[in-house]
């Protein structure tokens, strides 16, 4: 792997330190990172080299999925740590940077190739780009790459208006967006499986798949968020980026298992330009817009999310959404897709599930026994594995009719966290797994009539008792289809 000076803005912020160092620090201990490697963290408060180093070094006791115990081990990776300060607006600060970072890469005898990383509010995004690209950090005869992670802007106009100005000092190419759910592991997998299994391949198209349905639920409320949240809602925090990712990574189609990630891309593209578009006035008949109350998660009572710190008391934002969507292809016309995805929900869960139509012989099966589907489960998070439920009988009870479950899942150990995955792939150069700009486009496209119908309050908002499956509108949507939710409980 070629040398690289990481260059952090936002080092002492709190993804950091959750996520960050311990990724870095697991990448480090796979031996996944270049040789000739520096971390130059940024930050406005003054702080010694060594304190800095303190802090990465918590942060791996405190958050590292593998522990940090090994003391030289620590230490050696520690080393590759630099601090500076820097004041976002203020251009002396990057040339100054220069400086150091250039002389490190002489020390190291490393090439110049950096990237930067910025772990800080999006409304600095294009104030720091600018200003990397005028001091000349930018512009080294090595490569640059810039990481940046969502909200890609708040709605179409200033996606636009974001993406113009990054522009200015990055080309596509050097750009990887971070959508933290293309790292999971089991993300990843899902266009390997449909394109090295013939048998799923066969199955993948709506022939045979009656519906799909994907969840992202959390038992989290609004946390210590309430200024960011109250503005964004599910819909711009979870739906139009990770829930539309999953959507176009179980929808591709690959023709073989060495697409090259320009072929990944261009097919999710092709995925969200087929996507059936919503008109602002039928928002309300495909979209389900839930806001928690008061209720009980795990034994324990919450309150509503209009009694949560922080939050208006008359706020009208979103905390869950449920939504049909349906892409007009080849191969999915007609096959409805839904997707849902709450705060305060019964359990923690993401994962995909996909039915199956109805047993073609049905002749030999009872009406009661014909309704129970073929169902292939993604399991994504917090647990990792996939789920074949089959139909049988039972021999010991009589040959009664009985769904089996074939269940495949992995250790919890064994499972990189996402930001490790991304991590890794960015130093690589490999941007698979990055939302490119078109993909962001056409997702605030779709999503900009539901924010307007939203806004001109022409959706009601159903209140869900924390701790439920959210509104039972989310129910009815799939029963109108004759569908329900799968595996809820
Ligand atoms: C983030 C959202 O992008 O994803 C959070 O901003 C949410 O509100 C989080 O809690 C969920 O991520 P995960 O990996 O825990 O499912």
């Amino acid at each position: 792997m070629e040398a690289t000076t990481f260059i952090l803005f936002g080092a002492t912020g709190d993804l950091a330190k959750r996520k960050i160092y311990p990724a870095l620090y697991n990448l480090y201990l796979d031996g996944k990172l270049p040789k000739a490697f520096s971390v130059f963290g940024l930050g406005r408060r003054e702080l010694t080299g060594d304190a800095f180093r303190a802090n990465v070094e918590q942060s791996l006791r405190n958050f590292s999925r593998r522990e940090a115990n090994d003391t030289a081990s620590v230490r050696q990776f520690l080393d590759a740590f630099r601090y500076s300060v820097l004041d976002i607006g203020r251009t002396e600060d990057y040339l100054k940077l220069l400086r150091l970072v250039e002389q490190r890469e002489q020390e190291l005898g490393a090439a110049p190739n950096r990237m930067f990383y910025l772990s800080v509010g999006p409304e600095f995004f294009e104030t720091i780009a600018d200003n990397i690209k005028a001091s000349g950090l930018g512009s080294a005869d090595g490569w640059k790459r810039l990481m940046i992670e969502k909200p890609f802007g708040h709605d179409l106009q200033s996606a636009r208006d974001l993406n113009r100005n990054l522009s200015r000092a990055f080309e596509e190419d050097e750009v990887f967006r971070i959508d933290h759910y293309l790292g999971k592991p089991m993300v990843q997998k899902l266009e390997i499986l449909q394109s090295s299994n013939p048998v799923l391949q066969t199955l993948w198209t709506n022939r045979h798949i009656a519906n799909v349905q994907i969840t992202a639920n959390e038992t989290v409320g609004v946390e210590e968020r309430a200024g960011y949240y109250d503005h964004v809602g599910a819909v711009r925090d979870m739906f139009q980026n990770h829930m539309l990712q999953l959507l176009m990574m179980l929808a591709i189609h690959l023709p073989n298992n060495h697409s090259t990630s320009d072929e990944v891309r261009t097919k999710k593209k092709k995925v969200m330009e087929a996507l059936m578009p919503v008109l602002k006035e039928d928002v309300a008949r495909s979209i389900i817009r839930g806001q928690y109350a008061e209720g009980e998660i795990n034994g324990k009572p919450v309150v509503g999310y209009t009694s949560e710190p922080g939050i208006a008391e008359n706020s009208a934002n979103d905390t869950f959404i449920a939504a049909k969507l349906e892409i007009d292809d080849y191969f999915w016309r007609g096959v409805p897709f839904y997707i849902r995805t709450g705060k305060r929900m019964k359990e923690k869960s993401t994962r995909i599930v996909i039915e199956f139509k109805e047993p073609l012989n049905q002749h030999a099966l009872t009406e009661e026994e014909s309704r129970v589907p073929n169902l292939l489960v993604f399991e994504i998070s917090p647990n990792e594995g996939i789920t074949l439920q089959l139909n049988t009988r039972d021999p010991l009870h009589k040959g009664e009719f009985k769904p089996m479950h074939i269940d495949f899942h992995t250790s919890q150990e064994d499972v990189p966290e996402a930001y490790e995955n991304l991590i890794h792939d960015a130093l690589n150069g490999d941007p698979t797994f990055f939302a490119h700009w078109d993909e962001v486009e056409l997702a605030w496209k779709w999503v900009q009539p539901v924010l307007d119908a939203f806004q001109e309050n022409l959706v009601p908002l159903r209140t869900y008792a924390a701790g439920s499956y959210g509104p039972v509108e989310s129910d009815e949507l799939l029963e109108r289809d004759g569908f329900r939710w799968r595996f809820d409980s």
